[in-house]
């Protein structure tokens, strides 16, 4: 096993699929599938929040894998109709959630003001916050990629305790390649999640900043994974449509088990 000082997480994000109904089925096929648990490995699976307590039920008994909630609110109770709050998101079982989606941004308003209460909520509660960061094709084809990113990092991770930063996890995703088919060049990606990393250093520390895994998202597939999770500072993968196939999402996680062997 490598020494990386971060562990490699892959992860999956149903978004508004599946019901209670496809929880069983999904899970013995992923465990017939997927590899044996291994040290530094975590699979994470963030369904909607109807079965997030099933999910997280059902994923109990494998030592490498958590459960969490794709979106919170900052308050941890209150007026708030149709919003669900880090609280209830760990009683439910959940450990994790995802912070500032581009689907959240875009479609729901969400800003970095809004992602940085909800992850301070979520750290308040226990919970490991992902926060999701990533450029439109309009942004990046203006030359404005790694300017965007890094605002919307510095605009949500500063001022964290160091434990609060041994918690935090980000996803790059890239606007345009979320559901299109359309991957980022590993190389492109690795550059950006270098920068990333550099930005975490003086945002927080360089020590805590190696310990933060930074996964990509954006069209991975069992069949680009192993170029993108090969590459020094991608440890790991949010995996949308991809994730939905148990077969593909266990051939994703194994993809992983094989860099790190
Ligand atoms: P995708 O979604 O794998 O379907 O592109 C990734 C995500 O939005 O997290």
């Amino acid at each position: 096993m490598s020494d990386a000082p971060r562990p490699l997480v892959i992860a999956a994000n149903w978004k508004m699929h599946k019901t209670a109904d496809d929880v069983d089925g999904y899970f013995e096929a992923f465990d017939r599938e997927a590899p044996e648990p291994a040290e530094g490995i975590r699979a994470l699976f963030f369904p909607p929040h109807p079965i997030l307590g099933a999910v997280a039920r059902a994923v109990a008994n494998r030592a490498d894998a958590a459960a969490g909630a794709q979106s919170c609110h900052w308050e941890q109770e209150g007026a708030w109709t149709g919003e669900v709050s880090p609280r209830m998101i760990a009683a439910a079982g959940a450990s994790w959630v995802l912070v500032g989606h581009s689907e959240r941004r875009h479609h729901f308003g969400e800003t970095d003001e809004t992602c940085a209460r909800k992850l301070r909520a979520a750290l308040a509660e226990g919970l490991s916050p992902m926060l999701c960061v990533g450029e439109t094709l309009d942004e990046r084809e203006a030359g404005k990629a790694r300017a965007v990113v890094l605002s919307q990092l510095s605009n949500v991770v500063d001022e964290l305790s160091r434990a609060e930063y041994r918690r935090l996890a980000i996803a790059y995703e890239p606007v345009w390649a979320i559901g299109t088919g359309r991957t980022a060049e590993p190389e492109d990606a690795q550059e950006m999640h270098a920068a990333i990393r550099g930005a975490l250093a003086q945002i927080a520390s360089p020590e805590l900043a190696a310990g933060i895994p930074v996964l990509y998202g954006g069209s991975v597939k069992p069949g680009n994974a192993a170029d993108l999770l090969g590459r020094a500072d991608i440890d790991g993968a949010l995996v949308g449509g991809a994730s939905l196939d148990p077969g593909d999402f266990a051939a994703i996680l194994a993809a992983g088990h094989a860099t790190r062997r």
